[in-house]
């Protein structure tokens, strides 16, 4: 197994579609209405209102993403990326997050006053971001602090985390990571003190600590926020290096060690490739382990005839595998499903808020709190100065 950091991928940038259907049927005046899923004319009516508002809008989508939205994205990326492009267009007026909730708030945060950032859909959240209560984070603070170890921790928080979370990181001198810089981060934050607190996921710190700077799994304690006191004594928190929060994601953390065995048993000459929030286990028994960009540039980067099994969401395997049709894509696990909450983004979100800006109308804004912002920006600006 390979422990990987990504560099930047080529931005996949397709726009579908022709004509325009502005007058076609709708479900009028209500703001909670929907273009029907069945309309055929969605396509035509996305392309026509982004024409429409031209550069006064910029589409991010993040990999997970449907491809029926996928395709009106100006930009892809993973996390990572997606908050640097977010950054990168202070000229559009509107910017489009085609992701979660949490990608939403930190493009506010790291976009300019006058921009507005809209999520097509707003039950489009994450379960391991809502794993981490800010309250719960304050108090575990205290139990760190009775410990005597607050003065020498470090938090980390993962992009998948609340703008509170992140402004509670940023505030204690710590930052945000992804899982693209995930381990520079970590060595960020030991260079700066003796332990980290690393929110919300505890797959990635994991992965990250043993894996790429080679503590051994002694190092790590498991913070359970539902726990008198995280279910840890003192000791266990002053001999810690990492002490992980217990969150995990729904989508990889139903990976298991016997479906990597079982696909290695099945298919010949496999390369197993999973996402870093996948379980320890699993990811020791891939080949390579890295975030979605990563994911991406390796199977693009991989030789005809090659056979990779991949282990992270399924919309983004299910396009590697459409791309590549000289590679054999398969996904890891059959039964695993796509991200719920990132498919609630569909066409007939994406069609609502595009035509509501043609109109004027900004549907499901999602405005940071400026406070809140202003410390989550200096765990954000941290992660985007990391080397
Ligand atoms: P990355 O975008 O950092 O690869 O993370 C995957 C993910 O689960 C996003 O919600
Ligand atoms: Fe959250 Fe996992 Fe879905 Fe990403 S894939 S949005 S971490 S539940």
């Amino acid at each position: 197994m390979t422990f990987t950091e990504p560099a930047a991928t080529p931005l996949a940038l397709l726009l579908l579609g022709q004509g325009s259907d502005a007058g076609s049927e709708r479900g009028v005046d209500c703001p909670g209405d929907l273009p029907p899923a069945s309309d055929p004319t969605l396509v035509a009516r996305a392309t026509a209102a982004k024409a429409a508002l031209g550069q006064r809008v910029f589409v991010l989508g993040h990999h997970y993403q449907r491809d029926e939205v996928v395709q009106f994205a100006d930009v892809t990326g993973d996390s990572f990326k997606l908050a640097r492009d977010a950054a990168a267009r202070p000229d559009a007026e509107f910017v489009v997050f085609c992701g979660v909730h949490f990608m939403a708030e930190s493009a506010d945060i790291l976009t300019g006053p006058d921009q507005q950032v809209i999520l097509p859909d707003l039950a489009a959240g994450c379960s391991m971001a809502d794993m981490a209560d800010y309250q719960q984070v304050v108090e575990a603070w205290d139990v760190l602090r009775d410990a005597g170890v607050a003065d020498v921790t470090v938090p980390i928080t993962y992009m998948n985390s609340s703008a509170a979370i992140k402004a509670f990181t940023g505030e204690h001198g710590g930052a945000v990571c992804t899982s693209s810089n995930a381990e520079r981060a970590l060595r960020w934050a030991l260079d700066r003190g003796e332990k980290v607190l690393f929110l919300p996921d505890q797959h990635l710190g994991r992965n990250t600590a043993v894996l790429g700077l080679g503590m051994s799994l002694d190092d790590c304690v498991v913070y359970n926020p539902h726990k008198r006191d995280g279910g840890l004594t003192p000791e266990q928190l002053r001999n810690a290096t990492m002490i992980l929060w217990q969150g995990h994601c729904s989508v990889h953390g139903r990976f298991t060690a016997s479906n990597v065995a079982d696909v290695r048993s099945r298919v010949p000459d496999v390369n197993v490739l999973v996402h870093p929030e996948c379980r320890h286990e699993v990811v020791l028994g891939a080949d390579l382990v890295g975030s979605t960009e990563f994911i991406i540039k390796t199977v693009d980067a991989a030789p005809a005839g090659s056979t990779w099994a991949i282990g992270t969401e399924l919309n983004l395997v299910r396009r590697l595998a459409a791309r590549h049709p000289d590679k054999r894509v398969i996904f890891l696990e059959k039964t695993v499903c796509y991200c719920s909450t990132m498919n609630r983004i569909d066409l007939p979100h994406l069609v609502r808020s595009l035509e509501a800006l043609t109109r004027g109308e900004v549907v499901n804004r999602i405005s940071v709190e400026p406070q809140v912002a202003e410390n989550a920006r200096l765990a954000l600006d941290r992660m985007l100065a990391l080397p």
